[in-house]
């Protein structure tokens, strides 16, 4: 076990697609995988795709916290999986937005818009075939994860580039806007910085 590097956007292997494995049951996919685990867990991640640690194979792991399941899936959470060689069909034409973030653009958030429901089928590393329905989170990380082994980042996918932005920034608001409009500001600086915005 190890914990790897990732690959964070503008490294050529986020940018290309992925390669199928030809034996999921081949040792040293099993050795990847648990490295992938070790590393997504350390980062902490709710995914990752082997892309985002240089090995350009079509394999993802994720999970999902509970409370954070899709409707119909209760509160539990899915429990740590490995999908290779994932197939994705959308179901239906809903979608919504979410707010995601990526290991391979730390400290960034943005909003994309997802397929609410999805169906998936991978092999598992026992060789054994998933398939699955889901929605909602559970839904998004899947897209998500599967975009990396095609070469797709989440801003790619963004129709706002105004929603892209560090989170740590994002969460700090406007505080000019709780004051009052034409009160005073503490001194000169804090007038210039209201005016420049
Ligand atoms: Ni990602």
């Amino acid at each position: 076990m190890a914990i790897l590097k990732i690959a964070r956007m503008g490294h050529p292997v986020l940018m290309s697609p992925a390669r199928e494995i030809a034996n999921p049951t081949d040792p040293a996919v099993h050795a990847l995988i648990n490295d992938m685990v070790e590393t997504m867990l350390d980062a902490p991640g709710v995914g990752l795709a082997a892309p985002q640690v240089h090995v350009p194979a079509r394999i993802v792991v994720f999970h999902i916290p509970e409370g954070r399941g899709g409707e119909g899936e209760g509160e539990g959470g899915v429990p740590l999986t490995a999908l290779i060689n994932p197939k994705i069909e959308l179901i239906g034409d809903e979608v919504e937005d979410g707010v995601e973030g990526c290991l391979s653009l730390p400290e960034m958030a943005g909003t994309v818009s997802r397929h609410t429901r999805i169906r998936y089928t991978a092999k598992a590393p026992d060789g054994s075939t998933i398939e699955c329905e889901a929605t909602g989170f559970h839904a998004r990380v899947v897209q998500h994860e599967c975009d990396h082994l095609d070469g797709i980042l989440y801003p790619m996918r963004m129709t706002d580039l105004s929603t892209l932005g560090y989170s740590e920034e994002m969460s700090k608001g406007i505080e000019i806007e709780d004051g009052p409009v034409d009160g005073p500001v503490d001194g000169p600086e804090e007038a210039a910085d209201a005016r420049a915005d």
